[in-house]
């Protein structure tokens, strides 16, 4: 039955041609022999390559350009926040970095419920008590003592970001508009102010100069003192006095106890690859593997991205996922993650099998929020290749753009509000409209759940290509189509990149589309199946970077979305 059905379908997919367009223009960038970076920003990427042309591999340029966006990339600069690195280092093996942020150990679980037990966005958003204990140092320190090539000093590595710190650089574009965006989020506190608003109040122009000394002086003690210069002494006691200042919970303790974890990265296989993720505290690991293994079940090779075959499979493994997501999943050191049990193949079998083919499965209408009413796009993914065969793939962020607005007082750095990704009351939703449970509840020195899905896909053990985004939920399902259009379709990664892309997410039951994704007859057609199909207002659906290794050489594919750039020699 199932398969005549699909018959009729595809053959009927067949009759239909196609009108979608990609909206954006991926550049051509050269194949390069040595190494090649590909971040949100030019000058973090020139960071890498210093780096790497100094004797530096993929491990200590993607250490670089972390550090480097934490000064030219503000909206999600590492250091007042964390994130993941999954690592291919050539004859040690396959490596997964969580320095997500950790909840304080005063954090509790009613801490965002006002008076009559309604979460308070305001509190997990912009206040001091936003903000969990930042993972960014320490797991960049560690990725570059363990994995790094040795060549290169801890001064060498903060080098670039220190210059671009004490000397200022001119605000590209994004940047700029981003800055001016949220003007009213640094109103918050005194130090971001007097950082990020223009001295005479006038909006910022691209090509104006930022200077940050403090936060030159924060990056000189970590380059002198290591992970001291940032979680002991007087780094440690510019963050409590902030906290103080402002009712925040991260203690002196809580700074020095703070450790990032290595992990094993989980590992699926598809389309003769190895797809290598991370494990929780990112639900994008284990999301994007499931919905790979539910789409394998579907004959992929007939549906074109754009016929109404895809987006409707798309929508209803996306639904399942993340359906999934919002009970089971939240840190394994305090819940009980079915990691395995949500990848075993006869679980993922009978998810896939309740799927038709002709018809929308309606989500359950428990909580639906609004996703893109709180649109922000400031995470940060890198990915960085080295001629040696070492892989980065790392993703960055504050959690929201900017992450809570305050500055560290003294020490120049925003402080993240990811306390937001954890569920301020079982069953409601959080910015990104993500419902959570009780897996996902604030406890003291939990790590909040991620969507951040940093990605190696490798053949015959060899890195072939590496990947992620910013975009909160739309992460998994950015990658996701990413890796259907060049696994499947072959579509060179530059291309599918740029393609424009669909999100869908279980809660809200809406399927949202960026410009040129879907054609008119496509949306009508998914509107006769059951599906609510909606343009997505806000910016973009995801910002993927990624780099391959081909014959020719390492090729960078940033986002045409936004400021992406890459780099290489
Ligand atoms: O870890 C997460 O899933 C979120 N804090 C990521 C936020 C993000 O990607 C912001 N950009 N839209």
């Amino acid at each position: 039955m199932k398969r005549l059905l699909v018959r009729g379908v595809f053959l009927l997919a067949a009759a239909l041609p196609s009108f979608a367009h990609a909206a954006f223009t991926p550049s051509p960038i050269p194949p390069y022999a040595h190494g090649v970076v590909v971040s949100a920003s030019p000058l973090a990427s020139d960071a890498g390559i210093e780096i790497m042309k100094a004797g530096g591999n993929a491990i200590d340029g993607a250490v670089a350009t972390a550090f480097a966006l934490a000064v030219v990339y503000p909206e999600a600069g590492a250091l007042g926040g964390g994130g993941f690195a999954v690592v291919h280092r050539e004859g040690v093996g396959d490596l997964a970095f969580d320095f997500r942020e950790v909840a304080p150990t005063a954090a509790y679980t009613a801490m965002f419920l006002d008076s009559t037990g309604t979460p308070d966005p305001k509190l997990s958003l912009e206040s001091c008590r936003a903000a969990a204990v930042p993972g960014g140092v320490d797991g960049l320190l560690r990725l570059w003592q363990q994995q790094g090539s040795g060549q290169i000093s801890r001064r060498a590595l903060l080098a670039p970001a220190i210059r671009l710190a004490r000397d200022g650089f001119r605000l590209p574009v994004d940047v700029a508009q981003d800055l001016n965006e949220h003007r009213a989020a640094f109103a918050r506190s005194e130090a971001a102010t007097r950082i990020f608003v223009r001295a005479d109040h006038a909006e910022w122009k691209a090509g104006d100069l930022l200077v940050q000394t403090d936060l030159a002086n924060t990056l000189d003690r970590i380059a002198a003192e290591g992970r001291a210069g940032f979680y002991l002494g007087q780094t440690a006691e510019l963050i409590r006095a902030t906290m103080l200042r402002g009712g925040g919970l991260i203690s002196l303790d809580d700074l020095d106890e703070y450790h990032a974890e290595l992990r094993a990265p989980l590992r699926g296989s598809f389309r003769g690859r190895e797809i290598v993720v991370m494990p929780p505290p990112s639900s994008g690991g284990i999301l994007l593997l499931q919905m790979l293994a539910m789409l394998e079940r579907f004959p992929l090779d007939r549906v074109a991205r754009d016929r109404v075959e895809w987006p409707h499979l798309f929508t209803e493994v996306a639904r399942r996922a993340y359906a999934d997501r919002a009970v089971h999943l939240g840190d394994p050191a305090f819940a009980v993650v079915p990691e395995h049990g949500l990848l075993e193949p006869r679980y993922v079998e009978a998810r896939a099998a309740s799927i038709s083919l002709t018809r929308a499965t309606p989500s359950d209408s428990v909580a639906a929020g609004d996703a893109e009413h709180y649109e922000s796009d400031q995470t940060t993914h890198l990915s960085v290749l080295d001629a040696a065969g070492n892989a980065v793939a790392l993703t960055a962020t504050l959690n929201d753009t900017f992450g809570s607005g305050i500055v560290v007082e003294g020490a120049g750095f925003l402080l993240n509000n990811e306390m937001d990704d954890f569920s301020a009351k079982p069953g409601t939703t959080n910015l990104y409209g993500l419902t959570g449970g009780q897996a996902n509840r604030i406890e003291p020195k939990k790590r909040p759940l991620s969507s951040m899905t940093p990605t190696l896909v490798l053949r015959d053990g060899k890195v072939e290509m590496a990947l992620g985004s910013p975009g909160g939920p739309r992460i998994i399902t950015s990658v996701l189509q990413v890796l259907i259009d060049c696994l499947v379709r072959e579509v060179p990664l530059g291309t599918a990149v740029a393609t424009p892309r669909i999100h869908a997410q279980w809660q809200p039951d809406l399927l949202y589309y960026e410009e040129g994704a879907l054609t008119d007859s496509t949306i009508a057609r998914l509107g006769g199946m059951g599906h609510e199909v909606v343009p997505y207002a806000n910016r973009w659906i995801g910002r993927v970077n990624g780099a391959t290794r081909e014959d020719g050489g390492l090729i960078g594919s940033p986002d045409p979305r936004g400021g992406n750039a890459a780099r290489g020699f």
